[in-house]
């Protein structure tokens, strides 16, 4: 066991069980082994606000009933590395089989897609532009909405403005950075209105119920379980088909391992599908 000093910004031993216990218990992430980086990422925000230590910080955290400081704990833990084209098989699967297929079998035109776990939106926006590219004109005759949800309220608000830095961009192609992006006059670039309009930004966390009105015909949570044990891994995959329209597909990182009792069908690396009688 890794021997921490009670005072100042370290944690103890007693404090981190605590704290680890609390994130795992509400939002499913397992910082078990990670003292130092719970550590790093709260130390600052503690000495600001004048805490003694951590003790006195987690007293707050736990009997703070509006949620503000719990909130704030989760801004700070989460990892929300992301940008456009990450694991871009999944947007050659989303535009050559995905679109193709849902354009035949969704009748009423009203494609729901869920990218669950979106922090800085790359990923929703990123699918926008694929539906863009695909549908191009014949858009207008489709109900194209993208859910993207996250616990980070710092992620999403980020996510709503919208602005990324040119770098932010490079991956790219050259086409899509003229056509989705307008630039502001501090260099940066800001998602076209037309696009940020068909994503609809919300707070979700993944451990509770999935209570959304529609079945989804898409849910993408890539790179959000590797921080899940597998129990609470399993029970997201159930939530998760169980609001998945039958046909419907579920893509997650390709560095994630599926529980043992995936209910989805495997249909290529890091692509599942739920059964078209499901
Ligand atoms: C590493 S990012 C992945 C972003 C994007 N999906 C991608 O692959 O680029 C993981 C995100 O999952 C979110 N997350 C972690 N636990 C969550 C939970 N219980 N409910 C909802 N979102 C969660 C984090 O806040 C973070 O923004």
């Amino acid at each position: 066991m890794v021997n921490i000093n009670t005072t100042g910004s370290n944690i103890n031993e007693d404090d981190f069980q605590r704290l680890i216990t609390f994130v795992k218990a509400g939002y499913g992430i397992d910082l078990a082994g990670k003292q130092f980086i719970v550590q790093s990422r709260l130390a600052n925000y503690l000495s600001d606000c004048g805490f003694a230590d951590f003790s006195e910080y987690l007293e707050v955290v736990f009997s703070d009933t509006s949620g503000r400081e719990a909130a704030n704990l989760i801004n700070r833990l989460t990892t929300n590395h992301t940008y456009f084209m990450r694991e871009s098989e999944h947007f050659d699967h989303f535009e050559k089989v995905f679109l193709p297929q849902m354009e035949k079998m969704v009748r009423d035109h009203d494609l729901c897609i869920w990218s669950a776990g979106c922090s800085f939106g790359n990923e929703p926006y990123n699918l926008a532009m694929c539906l863009d590219d695909y549908f191009g004109f014949r858009q207008h005759s489709w109900d194209l909405k993208i859910l993207a949800t996250d616990i980070s309220f710092n992620a999403l608000r980020s996510a709503q403005r919208g602005i990324y830095s040119e770098q932010a961009l490079s991956d790219l192609p050259e086409e899509w950075r003229q056509k989705y992006f307008d630039p502001t006059q501090h260099g940066l670039y800001r998602i076209k209105d037309s696009l940020r309009s068909n994503v609809i930004f919300k707070y979700h966390n993944l451990m509770d119920e999935i209570s959304f009105k529609k079945k989804f015909d898409l849910i993408v949570c890539r790179n959000v379980m590797i921080y899940f044990d597998d129990k609470t891994k399993s029970d997201l995959c159930k939530r998760f088909y169980n609001a998945t329209e039958d046909g419907g597909y579920f893509y997650i990182g390709h560095a994630e391992s599926a529980p043992a009792d995936m209910p989805y069908v495997r249909e290529q690396p890091a692509v599942y599908r739920k059964e078209v009688n499901g």
